[in-house]
């Protein structure tokens, strides 16, 4: 099973970040220095996949722009002797090769995936990242699903056990656990109500899937919220060859959840070592106990 290309639907409206995404994409907001969603195309390249394909709409063009050169900027910082600047801003360029497809109407994420059939069907298998979903660990979080696709040669999700209280902000799976933290799936629910929900197991943001998933996609009624529902068509797979879930080892942070993207801010930035000391001293006094 070949896989080298990661579809990233960015095309949704952000409504939970608004005001802040007035203007500005929920996967472009930063996340410590980077816009989020440079951390997910570094994260499909640590697991060996150079060509991105974005999913967008008429206001996210910045997405595109930010993986291209900006040859005015790297005049000026040329110009400057700021080279270490410069090698930065070339090096987000060069990272990807990018390319990008219009969602016309957001009409949910299953149809943003469908619009990338064309540019994936002719793969044995490619890889869907979720534009607001960054993931941390030692291991990339789709690296982790594309080892066992590879191994089984079926798709996989991602997966993670969520509090009880929770279930009803995802898609929920149930099934069997055929090795530790694999799990052959056989029912996918999108956002059961918390007393419903047949397991803890909630599907995050990575996907490893085949083209067999386009023709459910594409006979796909709307589903909750009214929209296609990736999930939904994913039963699809699980009824027919099979669908495995891999529990993702590893932090997980949605953008679109304030306190969920706070957070991340200031992990990312207690890992840089020169603003550690300095940003623990100022968040000390903030905190109840500080
Ligand atoms: P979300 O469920 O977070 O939806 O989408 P959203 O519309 O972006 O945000 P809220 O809920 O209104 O705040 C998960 C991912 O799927 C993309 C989004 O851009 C996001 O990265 N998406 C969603 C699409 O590309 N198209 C869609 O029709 C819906």
């Amino acid at each position: 099973m070949n896989i080298r290309k990661v579809v990233i639907p960015v095309a949704g409206w952000g409504t939970r970040s608004l005001p802040a995404t007035k203007n500005i994409p929920k996967e472009m907001l930063p996340v410590y220095n980077k816009p989020g969603v440079q951390y997910i195309v570094e994260e499909a390249i640590r697991s060996g996949i150079g060509d991105v394909i974005f999913i967008t709409n008429r206001d996210k063009n910045v997405i595109e722009d930010h993986f291209d050169y900006n040859l005015q900027l790297e005049g000026v910082l040329e110009r400057a002797g700021k080279l270490d600047k410069l090698e930065m801003i070339r090096e987000v360029a060069e990272m990807a090769n990018c390319i990008s497809i219009r969602q016309k109407k957001q009409l949910g994420l299953g149809h943003a995936v469908l619009c990338a059939k064309d540019v994936v069907s002719s793969d044995d298998a490619f890889a869907v990242m979720v534009g607001d979903d960054l993931m941390f660990g030692m291991n990339p979080g789709i690296q982790q699903l594309i080892e066992v696709a590879k191994s089984e040669r079926l798709p996989v999700i991602g997966v993670m056990e969520v509090p009880q209280e929770r279930v009803n902000r995802y898609g929920i799976i149930a099934g069997e656990e055929v090795s530790p933290g694999i799990y052959r799936v056989n029912k996918l629910v999108e956002k059961p109500r918390v007393n419903e929900a047949p397991s803890r197991l909630a599907i995050v943001g990575r996907y490893v899937l085949t083209p067999a998933l386009f023709p459910l996609l594409e006979a796909q009624k709307p589903g909750h919220g009214g929209e296609i529902q990736l999930t939904d068509a994913l039963q699809g797979l699980a009824d027919g060859r099979g669908l495995l879930a891999v529990k993702i080892r590893g932090m997980r942070f949605d953008v679109g959840d304030w306190a969920e993207y706070l957070t991340a801010n200031i992990y990312f930035a207690l890992q840089d070592e020169e603003l550690r000391d300095d940003l623990v001293r100022h968040l000390k006094p903030l905190l109840p106990w500080g």
